[in-house]
């Protein structure tokens, strides 16, 4: 299992030595929430902050766009070189040209789905796709409650990336701790965003070791 910690939950006060000490602890990605609080009821950090960080990291930037303008933000974060910049497919008319776009970039393309969203969004994308980011929460806010019904969607997607013989990634976001994890890695993720429960312990390594089932 790779980890990304979700820096939402991170002291911002203290930003860069938090981004530090995570990349020390052994995680594998550091996940962005970038929120313009009309996708979603929040808003977060912009290209500036975003920057920092990308110069604090020893580890790729993994952006996780809430947005209604995909197109403007994946312009706006291209520059700093994240390895993946993912979209939410219930914001997005053209997902297939905005995949070429990312790609054309450099970055990894990948599509966020909410929990409600059904895989049959993505079907047709799969083989372009270099990741798939299946919400666990309502997105918006860190702390949540952990949705179970994603390791359904998630046993589901497996499938279909087999079917499809594709190398898309599975990746779940949101509520991921150490009593759902395995249950996570049962139903074929790859990589998970942690935030709460790696930010809120006071042991970022062991936090991190915990997840990696
Ligand atoms: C929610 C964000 C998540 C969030 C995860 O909108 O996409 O990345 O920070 O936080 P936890 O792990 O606390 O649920
Ligand atoms: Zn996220």
């Amino acid at each position: 299992m790779l980890i990304a910690p979700s820096i939402l939950s991170a002291d911002f006060g203290n930003l860069k030595a938090e981004i530090i000490a995570i990349c020390e602890a052994g995680c594998d990605l550091v996940h962005v929430d970038v929120m313009d609080g009309h996708f979603v009821p929040n808003l977060t950090i912009g290209p500036v902050v975003v920057s920092a960080v990308a110069k604090a990291a020893t580890k790729p930037l993994d952006i996780h766009l809430m947005v209604e303008n995909n197109t403007f933000f994946v312009d706006l974060f291209a520059p700093i070189k994240p390895k993946y910049i993912s979209f939410h497919i219930e914001e997005e008319k053209h997902p297939h040209r905005l995949i070429q776009k990312i790609r054309d970039y450099g970055i990894s393309p990948a599509i966020t789905l909410n929990p409600h969203t059904s895989l049959s969004s993505i079907e047709y994308l799969l083989e372009d796709l270099d990741m798939v980011l299946l919400m666990s929460v309502n997105p918006g806010f860190g702390g949540q409650k952990f949705i179970p019904s994603v390791l359904e969607k998630s046993a589901a997607l497996k499938e279909m990336i087999l079917r499809k013989n594709v190398k898309t990634l599975i990746e779940v976001d949101g509520g991921v701790n150490d009593k759902n994890i395995l249950e996570l890695k049962k139903a074929g993720v790859d990589i998970v965003v942690a935030g709460n429960y790696v930010f809120g312990s006071n042991d970022y390594q062991k936090a991190i070791a915990s997840l990696k089932v």
